[in-house]
């Protein structure tokens, strides 16, 4: 990616045709979550290199750190499918104010996806907030770190 790109990116203008289709996806399965406890409900679809979408919804739990992540549960449903190769992720929230996968999420998506893996950020508008994995996550530990 050049700067140009980079730039385009971080303002939002570089949503395409697919980035669409997945922010819409994430937003169906936001109608899912259950999130009785942080009232936040949050949605989450992932694009596989088979052309596969995988969606998934916050699943809270009174046990609080049982709760599952949004993308936890889209890349559990890519797992379970044995389709392991991510290319991207979308993310929304009720505010569509363009929230990223949390730290441990970022990690889970590291071990599926390369520092390109894109990373759409449903902010409302015609224009996610887009980044690489690499770029919300620098020098993630991966498998090849610990061998
Ligand atoms: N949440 C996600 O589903 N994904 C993230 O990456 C950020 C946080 C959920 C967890 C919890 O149910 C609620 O948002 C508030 O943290
Ligand atoms: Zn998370």
């Amino acid at each position: 990616m050049d700067e140009t790109d980079r730039e385009m990116d971080e303002t939002g203008g570089g949503m395409d045709e697919t980035d669409r289709e997945l922010v819409a996806a994430a937003r169906d399965a936001m109608a899912n979550a259950y999130a009785p406890y942080s009232d936040y409900p949050v949605g989450a679809a992932v694009l596989t290199a088979s052309g596969a979408v995988y969606t998934g919804c916050n699943v809270e739990n009174a046990n609080y750190s049982n709760s599952l992540h949004a993308e936890e549960v889209a890349l559990a449903g890519a797992a379970r499918e044995g389709d392991y190769a991510i290319e991207r992720v979308a993310v929304t929230n009720a505010d569509r104010d363009a929230l990223t996968p949390c730290g441990m999420c970022r990690q889970t998506l590291a071990e599926f996806g390369g520092d390109d893996l894109r990373v759409v950020c449903d902010d409302g508008a015609d224009g996610a907030a887009t980044y690489t994995l690499g770029e919300l996550l620098p020098d993630a530990i991966t498998r090849e770190r610990l061998e």
